[in-house]
């Protein structure tokens, strides 16, 4: 009987990794679309990048979501998913990225001070490593659940490192856009930071309401 519970349970697990995979995909597919129609190159690591951050931040947001509105109450379940398949692409984004990872262990960049725009993607990283290690029963019942949740907080921090990343990187281009009078339609860059300040923001207002709920 446990065994026929454990089959199950491990064939949910799959259905759910498969789903968050192939809304990982289509997201891709759209992304890279939409860079080809406005003409950007590096098409490819500039989507991995973009659909990374999304699955990511979708899968913080649920959180939220699922508490203001009831709609999102049944997805609830993929946070977890669409967070390991979000760190999935943000490893390939990595591997894309290579070169520039190497230029953080130069001297030359950290002497005149050009490291922050992928020190910042290289915590954001390490934070959602850590998170995807801890992503197990095995690590609740070792941590036990309040030390589980609390490091799963830093979350939040890593997705706010993102946005510095991203915002490092991508924001000089953004104000020039603005500057001439926004002729194109955003870059995607500008929309996923948006969508992640807002998940940030979405975060905070659900603090603020169980905070007011618990002083009442
Ligand atoms: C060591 C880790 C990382 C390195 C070396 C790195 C490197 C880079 C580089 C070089 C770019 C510019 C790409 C281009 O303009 O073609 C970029 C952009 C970007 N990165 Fe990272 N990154 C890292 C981590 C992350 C992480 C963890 C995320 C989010 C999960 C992320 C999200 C983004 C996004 C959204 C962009 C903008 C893509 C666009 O222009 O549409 N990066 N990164």
């Amino acid at each position: 009987m446990s065994q026929n519970l454990a089959r199950a349970k491990a064939l949910l697990e799959l259905k759910f990794y498969l789903h968050s995979t192939i809304f990982g995909f289509l997201l891709l597919g759209l992304a890279m679309a939409y860079l080809q129609w406005l003409g950007i190159p590096g098409t490819l690591n500039k989507s991995v990048a973009d659909v990374a951050t999304l699955l990511i931040t979708l899968s913080m947001a649920l959180s939220g979501l699922g508490y203001f509105f009831n709609f999102a109450d049944r997805k609830v379940i993929y946070r977890k998913y669409l967070g390991m398949v979000g760190f999935a692409f943000a490893l390939w984004h990595l591997l894309l990225s290579w070169s520039a990872l190497l230029n953080l262990f130069k001297v030359e960049t950290w002497s005149a001070g050009r490291m922050w725009p992928i020190l910042t993607g290289f915590i954001a990283l390490v934070v959602f490593a850590v998170m995807a290690l801890i992503s197990n029963q095995f690590s609740i019942r070792l941590l036990g659940s309040k030390l589980w949740r609390a490091i799963l907080r830093f979350g939040y921090i890593g997705l706010l490192l993102v946005v510095g990343h991203v915002f490092l990187l991508k924001s000089a281009r953004w104000l020039t856009w603005w500057q001439e009078g926004m002729q194109s339609p955003p870059a995607l860059s500008l929309i996923v930071a948006v969508v992640a300040v807002l998940t940030l923001v979405l975060r905070l207002l659900l603090w603020w309401s169980l905070s007011r709920r618990r002083g009442r």
